[in-house]
């Protein structure tokens, strides 16, 4: 794993140039995509330097990790709505080309439908993670098989309160939500994984350091051959 420790601003400012790179060198590029603060900053970056006329996404494809079950259509917490604000309504990707899972449709068929659907594009170049405190990518949580696809499933409640400060209350947090799996992730040709902050130092210690393993879902990037972690200073503060 390569491991880039900077300022988050300088990150940004990183990460967004391997997706400059990415994009000059395949234009359709299939960009797996991600939710959370932590991209907040790089999608910043990413909207600047292509209104700037500096990257493109006009050809581009995108697959989100996760969508949360239960929240009505249009609810501002939503994953689909986060990417719409977020990043989508300042770039120039059709939006017909974005996906995110339905919450909607939790059956077998629309999760295998996914998988199809990004396996049908070509398969994910590029895959961006953020990293839950307890070590969980996407929505995939500890115990989570290092085999799975997109599946729905129970968040974890450590997760549901991390999450509370996007709702009123944790009653409104969602107990369920569908996520690419463990497989989908390492399928992906690389992967970015940005950890910000001192609530995510031991999250990614683990991921880095400890042994690969089930309850610690992001350590089996290990075992990726093309992964970038970028970390800031709080967050890589055990990394030595
Ligand atoms: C969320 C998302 C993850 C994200 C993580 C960390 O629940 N499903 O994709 O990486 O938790 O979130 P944040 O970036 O806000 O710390």
């Amino acid at each position: 794993m390569k491991i880039i420790i900077n300022t988050a601003e300088n990150i940004a400012r990183q990460a967004a140039a391997q997706y400059q790179e990415l994009l000059r060198g395949k234009p359709d590029a299939v960009l797996g995509l991600a939710t959370g603060s932590t991209p907040l900053a790089l999608y910043a970056e990413l909207a600047r330097l292509n209104q700037a006329g500096e990257i493109s996404f006009a050809r581009a494809t995108s697959f989100n990790l996760d969508e949360y079950i239960g929240l009505p259509k249009g609810h501002p917490e939503s994953y689909r709505c986060f990417m719409d604000r977020n990043l989508f309504s300042h770039i120039d990707i059709p939006l017909a080309r974005t996906h995110v899972p339905s919450g909607a449709d939790t059956s077998e068929s629309a999760a295998l439908a996914y998988e199809a659907e990004i396996e049908r594009a070509g398969g994910l170049d590029l895959q961006l993670l953020g990293i839950g405190d307890n070590g969980h990518i996407g929505f995939d949580e500890p115990g989570t098989p290092f085999g799975s696809c997109t599946h729905c499933t129970a968040l974890a409640a450590s997760t549901r309160e991390a999450n509370k400060r996007f709702f009123s209350s944790l009653d409104e947090v969602p107990t369920h939500a569908v996520t690419m799996g463990i497989r989908t992730v390492m399928n992906a040709r690389a992967i970015i994984l940005i950890a910000l902050g001192p609530n995510k130092a031991e999250a990614l210690r683990a991921t880095v350091l400890g042994e690969v393993t089930e309850n610690v879902p992001a350590s089996v990037l290990q075992l990726h051959p093309n992964v970038t972690i970028y970390a800031d200073y709080e967050a890589a503060a055990l990394l030595n």
